[in-house]
């Protein structure tokens, strides 16, 4: 028994805004964002919301897989900012594409979170709970972007991607191995508040409702971090980095993927990119260049892949399958 991806899907907002168009909001330019960070472009909403975007991703995989939303048994969405309190995206996203049988919820754990809804998603299936899962990624990040602050707009995007999981008979192949970690006590270094506290007996403090971010210190626990939990999810999978033929990672930095790739002893050969055109699309990250390696025909079957994300929590996590 196996449980394999069968599809993926993804779906970008129209509105693609350039590094100089942002440059006539705040103090930046094209050459110093692309130096610090390779993004080039990132995609905005003028009204796609993560329930949308989420949706078109997910008929994407289901059609890719050749499978129906009715088929579907587990949906999950992995963001952090949906647009409702109440109900989730997950349900939302199950009403639009017709999986009226599915069990539907949402998953935060910013952008690992689509590789902790995978991982998750895996544990029902090997369980035998469900005999399928439908997991997108979706953000609108845009939303929780400070506008004024050009050390953290510049980096990212809106978008989603997703995939369609299924358990198979077939004993070999699909997903080997994961591992995730949380770091409660560095939460610090990369927060958005929610709404306030207030009702009528308490009026909390006001707190700053867009992200924050010490960039140096998120820099280096991701070139610190992934390292390990990829080389821990390897060995969980009897693999060594040699195996691995391509390196799916959050697409946050191109400086932070090459500190990654170095730390790996990796060619940058096996570390595709998208961030120059999409920027950091935190959970959607992983699945949105999953989809486009995917619909691009370079993913070949029996292929060792890693997919990892980390982010805000802190979290981060890592899988080995075999396409
Ligand atoms: N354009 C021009 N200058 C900018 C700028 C921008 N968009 N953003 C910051 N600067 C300036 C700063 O004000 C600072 O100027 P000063 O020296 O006069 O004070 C200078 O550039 C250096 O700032 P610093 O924050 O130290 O730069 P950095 O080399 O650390 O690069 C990041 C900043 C954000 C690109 C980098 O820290 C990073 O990529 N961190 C990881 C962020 C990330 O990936 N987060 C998401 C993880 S899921």
């Amino acid at each position: 028994m196996s449980v394999r991806i069968m599809g993926t899907g993804s779906a970008l907002p129209k509105k693609c805004v350039s590094n100089e168009e942002l440059a006539q909001l705040v103090d930046t330019s094209d050459e110093w964002i692309r130096e610090r960070t390779g993004i080039g472009s990132r995609h905005i909403s003028t009204g796609e919301t993560v329930v949308s975007l989420a949706a078109e991703a997910c008929c994407k995989a289901l059609e890719n897989a050749g499978r129906k939303g009715e088929e579907v048994a587990l949906l999950l969405v992995a963001t952090c900012t949906p647009e409702d309190a109440l109900p989730c995206a997950a349900c939302q996203v199950q009403d639009r594409i017709g999986a009226a049988k599915a069990v539907a919820y949402d998953l935060n754990a910013a952008c690992a979170g689509f590789l902790f809804a995978v991982h998750t998603a895996w544990a029902y299936l090997e369980a035998g709970i469900y005999d399928n899962a439908l997991i997108a990624g979706a953000e609108v990040l845009s939303k929780i972007v400070d506008w004024n602050d050009r050390g953290t707009c510049i980096l990212f995007g809106d978008g989603a991607g997703a995939v369609y999981l299924e358990r198979c008979e077939e004993a070999r192949g699909g997903i080997l191995s994961f591992v995730q970690h949380s770091d409660g006590g560095r939460g610090a270094v990369l927060s958005c508040a929610g709404r306030e506290q207030e009702n009528p007996y308490f009026h909390g403090e006001h707190r700053h409702p867009y992200v924050q971010m010490d960039g140096r210190e998120v820099f280096s626990f991701a070139v610190r971090q992934v390292p390990e939990a990829v080389r821990e999810a390897l060995a969980k999978a009897g693999r060594e980095v040699k195996d691995v033929d391509l390196f799916v990672l959050h697409q946050a930095n191109r400086r932070i993927i090459e500190g990654i790739a170095k730390r790996l002893s990796a060619d940058m050969e096996r570390f595709p990119m998208n961030l120059e055109r999409v920027g950091n699309t935190s959970s959607a990250a992983v699945p949105l260049l999953l989809d486009e390696l995917n619909r691009q025909g370079r993913l070949r079957q029996g292929m060792t892949l890693v997919l990892s994300g980390f982010g805000a929590g802190l979290t981060y996590g890592a899988c080995v399958l075999q396409w």
